[in-house]
This record gives structure tokens, sequence and C-alpha cells, in this order.
């Protein structure tokens, strides 16, 4: 537990001459707050709305150092846009961990990969580990920050305050509540919960105002973490890969994400369950990881068509602890990977290797429906191995697999970019496109404007905060003053 007593912490300074390491200090401030901050280039007078992004961010408590970059506590970061201007304001999720371990000066829960003793997803209410650093999404009158296996935080859209955990009316808590619930154009919210100790599947559907439509748990044979799914017209669809949560290692006082292991002999799974009938059906898959799912669609023929992430080397998976340390060496990561699934129970599964590639994401406007687009982020061949993180911003076309992209360059680590709607037109193509960058030569972040039909020309405008906030996850765009 090296995590605990300072150790970690002493080798994570003696590695601070590594610009990139500033991407996992600490951030120890509470609130920040920006006041308007000065645009470079021109900020698009019909952009309006806020930009939210959710990750861990509290990486350090007294002595104390997390061992996993998905450990900190959640911070959600609003970057305001309108009539031209923009402002940023930060705000941790007021957790009950993260109440707790203020008061207290020290970390005291467990937590994805760090664990204090023998206490455990196995032995601890999970809400009260419950980091809320992982997504966000605003739905109804609340953003909801989200974490994977407890319940979703409810925040105030504007003040970023934590009102507390998310209050459903349903029969039971809508628990676990993932980070990547899918929210169809019609507003309506699906998601699901991932039991792995319990091998039980839940899917929730909530209207647009806020009403549970649905709540059902499937039993699964040995289910695997799983992070994302995807919805189309009438299905839920799963990729559950090749890994399995090995409980002894739970109960030894292993953290859960040491806990889980890489399975390769087995194949990968698909589950779709369809959202009229409740049926489930099952494809296999070639062994692989699998992370990220950008969309999927049906045709009228009852095919399913989908991209995810995916790659044949886990190792990539064990960087979360080294960069804690200061130690970065690259495995190649995920590849965007093509997935069709047909009625007579065949299916294909086609990567291109030529991109590698995370996070990605679509237009509101064509979730669950067929796609021309998918932005994502990627990483040049020629960058560093040394050097962590994703170096461009790309947007592939669906249709012919073509990709154009802008190189931020070896200076940059480049987060998740996300499409902005415009305000009162949901079903209108998004123009424009927003995302964070932390600029490693300037130690600044900077969020920048791209056109989103010519994302290779660059930005049309950036803006600069007067500080670094530690690389986040995954964002949301809700348009409108
Ligand atoms: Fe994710």
């Amino acid at each position: 537990m090296d995590w605990l007593n300072g150790e970690l912490q002493r080798k994570f300074a003696a590695a601070r001459d590594k610009p990139w390491t500033l991407a996992y200090a600490s951030m120890n401030e509470d609130q920040l707050c920006s006041g308007p901050l000065k645009v470079e280039g021109s900020l698009p007078r019909d952009l309006c709305g806020t930009f939210y992004r959710n990750g861990p961010a509290r990486h350090e408590r007294a002595d104390g150092r997390y061992a996993h970059k998905w450990d900190g506590d959640g911070m959600i970061q609003a970057f305001a846009l309108r009539d031209g201007t923009v402002s940023h304001r930060a705000r941790y999720v007021a957790t009950s961990k993260y109440r707790k371990e203020s008061a207290a000066g020290r970390f005291e829960f467990s937590a994805y990969g760090s664990a204090v003793g023998c206490q455990s997803e196995l032995t601890t209410d999970i809400d009260a580990m419950n980091a809320a650093n992982i997504g966000v999404c605003a739905h109804g009158d609340q953003l909801l920050a989200l974490w994977e296996p407890g319940s979703a935080y409810a925040l105030d859209l504007d003040t970023l305050e934590t009102l507390g955990l998310k209050q459903w009316s349903a029969p039971l808590p809508l628990r676990p509540f993932s980070a990547h619930p899918k929210v169809e154009p019609d507003g309506r919210l699906w998601n699901f919960g991932c039991d792995p100790v319990a091998s039980v599947l839940s899917v929730y559907a909530v209207s647009a105002t806020g009403v549970v439509e649905q709540q059902r748990r499937f039993d699964i044979p040995r289910l695997p973490p799983v992070h994302d799914f995807a919805v189309t017209r009438h299905h839920l669809v799963f990729v559950l890969p090749p890994l399995e949560l090995a409980v002894e290692r739970l109960e030894a006082g292993r953290p859960f994400g040491a806990s889980i292991v890489w399975t390769p002999g087995r194949p990968a799974r698909v589950l779709v369950i369809d959202k009229r009938s409740w049926a489930l059906r099952w494809y296999e898959l070639p062994p692989a990881v699998f992370s990220h799912i950008g969309n999927a669609w049906e045709d009228d023929d009852g095919v399913i068509r989908f991209d995810c992430m995916s790659g044949h080397d886990a190792q990539w998976a064990l960087h979360g602890w080294s960069l804690m340390r200061g130690l970065y060496s690259h495995v190649r990561g995920a590849s965007l990977t093509w997935i069709e699934l047909r009625p007579d129970g065949s299916c294909a599964a086609r990567m291109d290797a030529s991109l590698e590639t995370e996070f990605p994401v679509v237009e509101p406007r064509v979730v669950g429906q067929r796609y021309e687009a998918l932005l994502c982020i990627s990483r040049s061949p020629d960058r560093p191995a040394d050097l962590p993180g994703w170096d461009r911003l790309t947007a592939v076309d669906v249709e012919d697999g073509s990709a154009q992209s802008y190189h931020f360059g070896n200076d940059w680590m480049v987060e998740e970019h996300v499409y902005a709607p415009r305000p009162g037109k949901p079903d209108a193509k998004a123009r424009w496109v927003v995302g964070t960058a932390l600029n490693l030569r300037t130690a600044k972040t900077a969020l920048s404007v791209f056109d989103a039909g010519a994302i290779q020309e660059g930005p049309v405008a950036q803006v600069v905060l007067p500080y670094a906030l530690p690389v986040g996850l995954h964002g949301t765009f809700r348009a409108g003053s």
C-alpha cells in the first residue's frame, strides 16, 4: 500500500521534470472560477451553451496518492459559451466520500485501483466509495455526475452544487448506474448497471421528464465488467470482453481494478437485448479488449452496425497505474473497429488498424440511428513512446472510412471533444465541435472550437485558461443559455 504512506508521492515528485506528469497532478482547490477569458480567433455567435466534463482530479490527500489514474474524486468542469464570450468554473462533486475525506484530511475509502485493507466492493456500501468521477450527463433540469458501480449524483446545472444522490421514483434504486447513458433524440435516457460480483446486468429507461419507464435485471453467466453499451431503434447492444472478475482477489484485499483477469482463450460475447420483448440474443467475436462505443443503428433488415474501440493487447490497461508513478512506455492502444450483427446469428468485425483512437462521439441527434460521422481523438504513430496521451482530433466518415484530422502537436494531451448542437434546433446538423486539451509547454488547459465540417483546418477559436486542469474523461454539451 505504498499509495497511502508517501512513497508514491515521492516517486511521482521525482518524475515532475517530465511535463506530461502535469496531467496527473492533484487539483487541491475545491473550486475554480476563471471569470471572462480572452478568446483567440473568432468564437461563433451561434455557439451557445455549456460544455461540461468530469474526471478524476483529487489524486492526493496528506501522504496519500492514489495508485490509479481513475481513482481521484470527480471534479466537474463547466465552460459557459455565449455571446462570443467564455468563462470556466469547476467544482468537486460533494460525494459522501469526498465530504468525509475532506473532514478527515486523508483518504479513507478504497477506489478502483487502490484498496484500503480488505475494504472493497464486497464489504462496503458501494456509494460510500462513490467518486462520481467518470462521466457527466445533462438530463431534465439536472446535471448527473456518473461513476460506474454506484448511483448517479445530481448537481445544479449552473452552480455545480451537489444536490445529493439522484433520487428516482422507481421500485428499486437505479444502481449501479453506468457512466455511459445514451440519450435518444426524443430525450429518453437508456442506461445499464453492471454488477459482475452478482453477475447481474440491469437496464433502465428514463423519459425526458425523468419518469422511470423500465427497470429490468438479467442474470448473465460470467458477466465481466462492462463499461459502455449502445442503443438502436429496437435493441440494446453490449460487448462482453473475455475478462472476468476474480472474486478471490477482492476477498484478499486487492483493488477492484487489479481483480479483473484477462481470459484470452475465450471469445468476446455480444449481447443484444430487444427493447420490445426483452429477449436476449448472443453473438461471438474473436478475443479482444473492448472499450468505448460511439454509436449503433439497425437497418430495415434487422442488421445492427456499430463502431467500438478494441485492441489485442490488454497491456495498455496497466498504464493507469504506471502513470501515477510518473512512468510511461507506450503500448499500442485501441483501434476503431466496425461490427455487424446479422439476424441469422452471423457477425463480422473489421478493425481499422490505421488509427489508434479513443473517446468516440457522435452528434446527439443521431444516437441509435444511422450516422455519417464519428468524432474521436487519436494518437500519431510517431508520437514519442515515452509521452502518453493523444495528440489529434479526428473525424471519421462512417460511410467510406476516410478520416480528417487536426494535429495539436507533441506539446499537447488532447481530451475528448464533443459536438455542440444548436440551441432550440436539436434536429439540425451540429456546426461546431468543442473540447479541451492540456498544453504541456505552457502548463495551461485550452478550450478549442472547431468547424465540424473542417476539423483538419484547426480551431476557429481557442481560449486558454490561467491554469492547468488534470486530464479528464467524458464530457457533454448542453445547448442554450
Ligand atoms: Fe468511458
